[in-house]
């Protein structure tokens, strides 16, 4: 079934064009990764996806309706969840806090469904022992389980994962791979970008490379990343 569908999506700051008449289908169970250059136009994706920045023109389409004009709120609602670049957790709450408001207000839930499902979630990412510590005092890869456990409390079909692993160590990143694979295996559809190609690889069923705000490549993770366009304008060689 088809999930989320883009069609001809555009945006300019100015001169820069962040998205270049992007057309992409997902598919529910899906876990599509993404790539490209610093400044490609990935987060701006993401954010005409989720709702955060509206279009020039093109359209967006999730579970078969067109939601282009419905604010971000609403698309959480609908069943959309993002990660950030930078972690938003809240600071000043406790771990288990943070993913109730999530929950009351994104996923619509009940208390009693709400604190369940919490718990739930918290046990997944390996943050259920850290349940009632400030947000504040949690290491990089506890902050970045948050920021998934976060997105995963509104109960999304879609998550938008941006640069989850960024600044982790090697080991760390393959911590919360696993934990993503599951998120996966558990029927969630992702779209995840990402720097650190060989995590994403341990997930993504389907690569796609931006360059300049525009799709330039999709299709087979191992088969994107041995191309030769890929090595030339995303690892910055010579293509063979
Ligand atoms: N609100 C904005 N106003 C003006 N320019 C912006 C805005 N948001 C992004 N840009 C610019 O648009 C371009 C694309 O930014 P974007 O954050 O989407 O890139 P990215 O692919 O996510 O990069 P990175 O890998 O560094 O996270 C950059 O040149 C950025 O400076
Ligand atoms: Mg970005």
């Amino acid at each position: 079934m088809e999930l989320l569908r883009i069609e001809d999506l555009s945006k300019s700051f100015g001169a820069i064009k962040v998205a270049d008449g992007v057309n992409l289908t997902v598919k529910e169970g899906e876990a599509l990764g993404i790539i490209g250059p610093n400044g490609a136009g990935k987060t701006s994706l993401f954010n005409l996806i989720s709702g955060s920045l509206r279009p020039d023109s093109g359209s967006v389409h999730f579970i078969g309706k067109n939601i282009t004009a419905l604010s971000m709120e609403n698309r959480c609602r609908a069943g959309m969840g993002r990660t950030f670049q930078i972690p938003r957790s809240f600071c000043q709450m406790t771990v288990l806090e943070n993913c109730l408001v999530a929950a009351t207000a994104g996923g619509r839930k009940s208390e009693t469904q709400s604190y369940l499902r919490c718990a739930e979630i918290l046990d997944q990412m390996r943050l259920i022992k850290k349940a009632n510590v400030l947000a504040g005092n949690l290491s990089l890869l506890e902050r970045k389980a948050l920021e998934v456990a976060r997105a995963l409390s509104s109960s999304p079909r879609l998550l938008l994962l941006d640069e989850i692993a960024g600044g982790l160590t090697d080991a760390e990143a393959g911590e919360l791979v696993k934990m993503i694979k599951l998120v996966h295996q558990g029927g969630t559809t992702i779209l995840w970008i990402e720097h650190i190609v060989h995590a994403l690889m341990a997930v993504a069923t389907r690569l796609m490379v931006v360059n300049f705000g525009a799709m330039v490549m999709e299709g087979d993770p191992a088969e994107v990343m041995q191309s030769s366009l890929v090595k030339r304008i995303y690892m910055g060689m010579e293509a063979a």
